[in-house]
């Protein structure tokens, strides 16, 4: 059985999208086979992330929602169309249609469809892990994947609305009991000493902070346009992706399923 893993931020703007779909991508160029799902249905834009942005999908997970579909129908194979050589990777677009969204929001879904979702495309594709995009903030999107992921990264920046915001989203996952927590801390700038940044978030948090991400010029170019760890392998983001990558391994190959 495979494990989820989710990404989230209280704070809105923190990296979480670009970096699970970088996360998303590296495992699979590591030859895992994975999905990689977009919960962030007010927001949405992971699939942006894989070129998919001028896409016109049959079904999404607003689809499945509303009961007009299985999950399997929302979910797109994209490992030909990444050329990825060894891995798979499979992604559920949340619908960028303004009806669509208004019409979740108003009309809402039951909660239990989506943790139902998470099993059924783990199963039906036979994921080693499901990666799961979030929306900022808490919403009930949010609290099931806290609630029922294996594995939790805590997006922050160097900013006193995200340490604020941060402790929320930590004291959640203390309280849900999440297998395994770790802060991310992302687009520091290279004035500081990021071994002292780490040190610190974790003495503050009694979180392990798993990698430490520059604010890289490089991604802000990109524009959410393409996946970094893709199109340039050799640049020091891969690293980074890297060590969140080998944290889902080891952590989660030790953990028991709940
Ligand atoms: N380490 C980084 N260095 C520079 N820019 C970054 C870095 N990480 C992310 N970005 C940029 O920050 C912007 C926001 O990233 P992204 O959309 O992934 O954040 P998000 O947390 O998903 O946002 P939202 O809360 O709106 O869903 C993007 O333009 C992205 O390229
Ligand atoms: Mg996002």
């Amino acid at each position: 059985m495979g494990k989820i893993v989710t990404v989230h931020s209280f704070r809105g703007g923190t990296g979480k999208s670009n970096l699970t779909a970088n996360l998303a991508t590296y495992a699979a160029m590591k030859g895992r086979n994975i999905g990689v799902m977009d919960t962030d249905i007010q927001s949405p834009g992971l699939h942006v992330l894989f070129g998919l942005g001028g896409e016109r999908f049959k079904y999404t997970l607003n689809d499945y929602l509303r009961k007009k579909c299985t999950i399997e129908k929302a979910t797109i194979d994209h490992t030909k169309a990444m050329r990825l050589k060894a891995g798979n990777l499979h992604i559920i677009p949340a619908s960028l249609n303004a009806d669509d969204i208004s019409t979740i929001i108003r009309e809402g879904y039951e909660v239990a469809d989506l943790r139902q979702g998470f099993k059924q495309i783990m199963q039906a594709k036979q994921l080693d892990y499901l990666f799961i995009d979030t929306h900022p903030g808490l919403d009930q999107e949010t609290l099931l994947s806290i609630a029922t992921t294996d594995l939790l990264f805590v997006i922050m920046r160097l900013d006193q609305q995200d340490f604020l915001g941060t402790a929320i989203t930590l004291a959640l996952a203390r309280k849900l009991g999440v297998p395994s927590t770790y802060i991310v801390c992302n687009k520091v700038p290279g004035i500081y000493d990021f071994d002292k940044v780490k040190k610190d978030i974790e003495q503050e948090y009694g979180f392990e902070v798993a990698t430490v991400v520059p604010l890289f010029t490089r991604l802000i170019e990109l524009g959410s346009r393409q996946i970094l760890v893709q199109v340039s392998p050799s640049h020091l983001f891969a690293q980074n992706i890297d060590q969140l990558f080998k944290r889902c391994e080891v952590t989660l190959n030790n953990s028991v399923k709940r």
